[in-house]
C-alpha cells in the first residue's frame, strides 16, 4: 500500500522488533537482495523504486541536529520513510503517518498494531 511520501512511525520497547519489521517491509517491497547505503549510522537508504529510508533516532537528543544533517531529504516525499524512536524528534514526523506499535520483546509473542491517525 505504501506510496512515496508515506511515513511509518514505529514504537515499541528496546528489542521489540522494529528494525526486523522494517527490514521485512523492505524485502517485501524491493525483493530479497537489498543493499543499504548508510548515510549516517541512524539513517539507511535502500535504493529502489521508490527508495526506502530507514531512520533510527534512538541516539538523537536534540531534534535540531537532524536539521543540520539534512534529514529532511528522507521526508521530502520521494521515498517511503520508516522511523524508529520517532518520539525523539516528533516535530520531524508529519501528522499524516502510519503508526506501528509493537508490544512484547525477547521470548514473548508480539502484538503489532498499525493505525492511521486522522
Ligand atoms: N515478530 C517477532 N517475533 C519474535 N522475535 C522477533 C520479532 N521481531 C524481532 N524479533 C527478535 O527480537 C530481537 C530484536 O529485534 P530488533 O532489533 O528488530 O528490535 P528493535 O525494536 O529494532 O530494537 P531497538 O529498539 O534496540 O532498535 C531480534 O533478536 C529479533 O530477531
Ligand atoms: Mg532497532
Amino acid at each position: 500500500m505504501l506510496q512515496p511520501g508515506d511515513v511509518v512511525a514505529l514504537s515499541g520497547e528496546l528489542g521489540s522488533g522494529k528494525t526486523t519489521f522494517v527490514r521485512a517491509a523492505v524485502r517485501a517491497r524491493h525483493g530479497e537482495d537489498q543493499t543499504t547505503s548508510p548515510t549516517f549510522t541512524f539513517w539507511h537508504r535502500y535504493a529502489g523504486d521508490p527508495p526506502i529510508d530507514h531512520l533510527d533516532l534512538y541516539r538523537v537528543d536534540d531534534p535540531a541536529e537532524l536539521h543540520e544533517l539534512g534529514l529532511e531529504e528522507a521526508l521530502d516525499g520521494h521515498s517511503i520513510a520508516f522511523i524508529e524512536w520517532w518520539t525523539h524528534a516528533p516535530s520531524l514526523v508529519p501528522q499524516r503517518r502510519y503508526e506501528v506499535t509493537i508490544a512484547g520483546a525477547g521470548d514473548q509473542p508480539r502484538i503489532i498494531e498499525v493505525r492511521r491517525p486522522t
